[in-house]
């Protein structure tokens, strides 16, 4: 009605919970972010553009946009505490266990100085988290490979930042401005997808009315599983054992065994029963990031292409409506760029980062109760204690 949809109280009566922000309609690969399309995002907007559209509803103007941007470059430098928590982490850590102590951290880090009730202060906030993300991201990155931070650097945008102070000081320091956009819009396609596991977590979490950071913490921990956000590092892991296009078929048939448990890794999800419009647009810049680094013949890129194409015409995958999703294409552009597969996660969840945030604040901003999931009991009966 009058360009919002409204559902019949039936709906709501097994809906988690209700929201404006974005719109997955899985049958026909559509999603929209507070109504804009993600492939005209993808397109004509940039990552930190769209977290003011889904934080504020609307797209900012030139002044807000610039002002949104300088906020969040002002809140990018990390506290020198979780720089050293960071530190005391062994090398081996995975990224994503040293990136959910870190967020975690923030909370003791801002712990008196916002009120959840006061909206300029949950503004300070986002700026906090968007800011910092990609910098603890980067010093993940740094500690595992030991080598020094790198600081942000404000005269470069977000995407540009987040690569400098992960190659900076190195060859791969010079970011080309094709790696660029396609660090941008690898954030951008992550930045929210309605009610997903880790996004239902930190609502759940925050509706406790707990600190801001440890229910982002909370999201992070659940993205981490290879059935969630996991998957694009489980991609590449696969791509590389499938070793070559001769033994797809070898691994085609093994998903289709119902006695093994061997699923491929970036196909299927729990909503989209048709294409995941993000996949698309992955591969478009997979395609361009590849052709810039001439490794159009990459081995890996070949495997990926042949099993896409055969997972669409099999007749298996098309009844079990399984088509290659968000993460089937990502972790080909970060390995292109340099980025190891325990880091896939990480960047996964920094572009989430806002989307997280743009769902608790959505919630803490009108009245809320603590969320209490409902189960069905299939267990004994009332019985008494034998005498
Ligand atoms: C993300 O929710 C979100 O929005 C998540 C996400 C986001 O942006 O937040 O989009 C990000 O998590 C994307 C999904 C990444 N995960 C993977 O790529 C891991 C591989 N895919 C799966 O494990 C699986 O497809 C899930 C977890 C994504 C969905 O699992 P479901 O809900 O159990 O799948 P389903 O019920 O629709 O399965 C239907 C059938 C089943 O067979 P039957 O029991 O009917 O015989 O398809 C089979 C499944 O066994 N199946 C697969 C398969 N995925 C499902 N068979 C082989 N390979 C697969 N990948």
């Amino acid at each position: 009605k009058n360009g919002f949809f409204t559902y019949d109280p039936g709906f709501m009566s097994t809906a988690s919970c209700e929201s404006k922000i974005t719109f997955i309609d899985g049958g026909k690969g559509i999603l929209l972010h507070r109504g804009y399309p993600i492939d005209q995002l993808a397109e004509h907007s940039d990552y930190l553009e769209t977290c003011y559209l889904l934080l504020k509803g609307e797209l900012p103007n030139a002044e807000q946009k610039q002002q949104f941007v300088q906020a969040v470059k002002d809140n990018s430098a990390v506290a020198p505490s979780i720089a050293k928590l960071i530190q005391s982490f062994p090398k081996e850590a995975h990224p994503m266990a040293v990136l959910c102590s870190a967020v975690a951290g923030l909370a003791a880090v801002y712990n008196d100085d916002t009120d959840i009730a006061k909206a300029e202060d949950r503004d300070t906030t986002a700026y906090r988290l968007i800011g910092q993300m990609p910098t603890l991201a980067a010093m993940t990155f740094k500690h595992l490979k030991g080598e020094d931070f790198v600081e942000p650097n404000k005269a470069l945008d977000y995407a540009e930042n987040y690569l400098n102070m992960t190659f900076g000081n190195s060859a791969a320091s010079k970011v080309s401005p094709t790696l660029a956009k396609a660090m941008d819009r690898i954030f951008l396609l992550h930045a929210d997808h309605e009610q997903n596991a880790s996004t239902s977590t930190v609502r759940l979490s925050g509706s406790s009315g707990t600190n801001p950071f440890a229910a982002i913490a909370a999201g992070i921990s659940t993205l981490w599983g290879p059935a969630h956000g996991g998957a694009n590092e489980a991609v590449l892991n696969m791509l590389e054992e499938i070793g070559s296009v001769e033994n797809i078929d070898t691994y085609v048939e093994k998903a289709k065994d119902k006695a093994d448990p061997f699923r491929l890794m970036g196909f299927g999800h729990r909503v989209y029963k048709n294409f995941d419009p993000r996949a698309k647009v992955m591969k478009q810049a997979a395609d361009e990031v590849l052709s810039e680094l001439g490794l159009e013949n990459d081995p890996l890129l070949a495997i990926a292409k042949k099993l896409e194409k055969i997972a669409l015409e099999d007749e298996y995958f098309i009844q079990k409506k399984l088509y290659p999703n968000v993460d089937f294409y990502s972790g080909i552009i970060m390995k292109a760029i340099g980025i190891p597969t325990e880091m896939f996660t990480v960047i996964f969840a920094t572009g989430r980062a806002v989307g997280w945030y743009a769902h608790w604040d959505e919630m803490v901003s009108q009245p809320y109760k603590i969320g209490r999931p409902r189960q069905r009991y299939t267990g004994y009966a009332k019985r008494d204690y034998p005498e």
